[in-house]
């Protein structure tokens, strides 16, 4: 088969690893995709432009496009090459509102009984109901912007006038168009867990389950960031957990999805809230986690091409999921400044040295002209390793990032350290 991955991520750069490790696949191209994904890059194809990508598919007899990140999904590429001799991995544009609409999200749940923070969806015209709501709660207090904003829209504020003040300012664009529409939700206490599901529509798989760790600084201080590191599995989503999570959440949602006549195929992202033994979600999204899926995927053992075709062709039910027992961690490497303004351009060294059971997937890197390998992004490279257990494989993956060097290079050296 021939493949066409959309994304530059290290993300992306997994979905590569585990595509070229099937048999199924004959060619795959990225794009635009990054030096980590290098021989099979179309760097000059963007994925937001579909007319663009649908002369790639058929100029290069592509089977299947596997779409990464949340923008084409929600700008509708799935409906776009619906009609077209094309397999496409992921949901319709409706679908995808699970993430591209909080609003739509949050109702969504209520409408299915699906467990959720209770909440109030507030405009312009409204924001005397948001006020009062916001006094009806104890803090924190939890905005979020309706529409996408590059996982910088949710505000968590300790101080009701502060609250009020900041839900002023969304609703006047502090996040553009995205919170002209924002929610009011109650706040959550508990761990949280990101639960991936596979589904054609009819059947689902669920892939292990794994931990992101957001904020910049160990110990989760700091501000929020893409994701800093991750785990595979998650010591507290024992089977009795995941058991709820599939009757209370993964059920319900796909029940719904087909009662109200919304195509959804592709994957389910689930970020949950354990509530005292309780699985609460706190959002969906219509893709993959990342740095997740540096984790995810690697330990998948069995062909990932054959389940997406699955996927594809609603044959997911006919095919065999196998997880490998070993744990992994991935730790990012991160640019001097980020989540603010960050540098670009440090040179990177330290990768070829690395032992060869690290798994390096590059993330925001470019080369120079010399074809040496610079900073470029935020976040710079994923390094996973595997363990006997998550604190085994943390611990390699630590060694891997200190041994990586760049200026002004961030990592958290506590990934997995607050899981038992
Ligand atoms: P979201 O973009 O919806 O995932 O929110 C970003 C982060 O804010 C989440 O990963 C949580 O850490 C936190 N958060 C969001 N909603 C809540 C909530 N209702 N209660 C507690 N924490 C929340
Ligand atoms: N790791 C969180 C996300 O991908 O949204």
């Amino acid at each position: 088969m021939n493949i066409l991955l959309l994304g530059s991520g290290a993300r992306e750069a997994a979905f590569a690893d585990r595509i070229l490790s099937s048999s199924r696949t004959e060619n795959l191209f990225v794009a635009p995709g990054n030096p980590g994904t290098a021989p099979h890059n179309v760097a000059d194809l963007n994925p937001l432009d579909f007319e663009a990508v649908a002369e790639f598919v058929d100029s290069h007899d592509v089977d299947m496009i596997v779409v990464g990140p949340e923008q084409p999904l929600v700008d509708g590429i799935a409906d776009f090459f619906a009609d077209r001799d094309v397999k496409i991995i992921g949901p319709s544009q409706k679908g995808a509102m699970l993430e591209g609409s909080k609003e739509f999200a949050k109702e969504f749940m209520f409408r299915h009984a699906i467990p959720t923070a209770r909440f109030m969806t507030v405009t312009q015209d409204t924001i005397d109901e948001g006020y009062s709501f916001l006094e009806s709660l104890t803090p924190p207090y939890v905005l979020k912007a309706d529409g996408l904003a590059a996982g910088k829209g949710v505000l968590i504020l300790d101080d009701v006038y502060e609250a009020k003040e900041k839900l002023s300012q969304m609703l006047e664009g502090m996040f553009g168009a995205a919170s002209d529409t924002v929610v009011i939700e109650e706040y959550l206490h508990g761990i949280e867990c990101s639960v991936f599901v596979i589904t054609d529509g009819e059947d689902y798989k669920l892939l292990p389950v794994a931990k992101d760790y957001k904020r910049i600084g160990e110990g989760d201080k700091g501000p929020n960031t893409g994701g800093m590191g991750a785990v595979s599995p998650v010591p507290f989503a024992d089977e009795e957990f995941i058991a709820k999570v599939e009757k209370s959440i993964v059920e319900p949602t796909l029940k719904g999805l087909s009662e109200e006549g919304i195509d959804y195929s592709g994957f389910i992202f689930l970020g949950l809230m354990n509530v005292e033994g309780e699985p609460m979600v706190i959002e969906y999204n219509c893709r993959m986690g990342d740095p997740e899926t540096e984790v995810v995927l690697p330990r998948i053992e069995s062909d990932f091409v054959d389940l997406l075709e699955g996927v594809a062709d609603k044959t997911l039910g006919l095919k065999r999921l196998s997880v490998a027992p070993q744990a992994a961690a991935t730790v990012i490497l991160a640019s001097a400044g980020y989540p603010g303004p960050y540098r670009k351009g440090d040179e990177i060294s330290g990768l070829d040295s690395l032992p060869s059971e690290i798994k390096v997937f590059h993330a925001g890197t470019r080369r120079d002209a010399e074809g040496k390998l610079q900073t470029y992004g935020g976040r710079v490279l994923a390094l996973t390793a595997f363990g006997d257990d998550i604190h085994s494989a943390a611990a390699k993956a630590t060694q891997a990032a200190e041994n990586v060097s760049f200026e002004g290079k961030q990592y958290r050296s506590d990934i997995s350290s607050d899981l038992r």
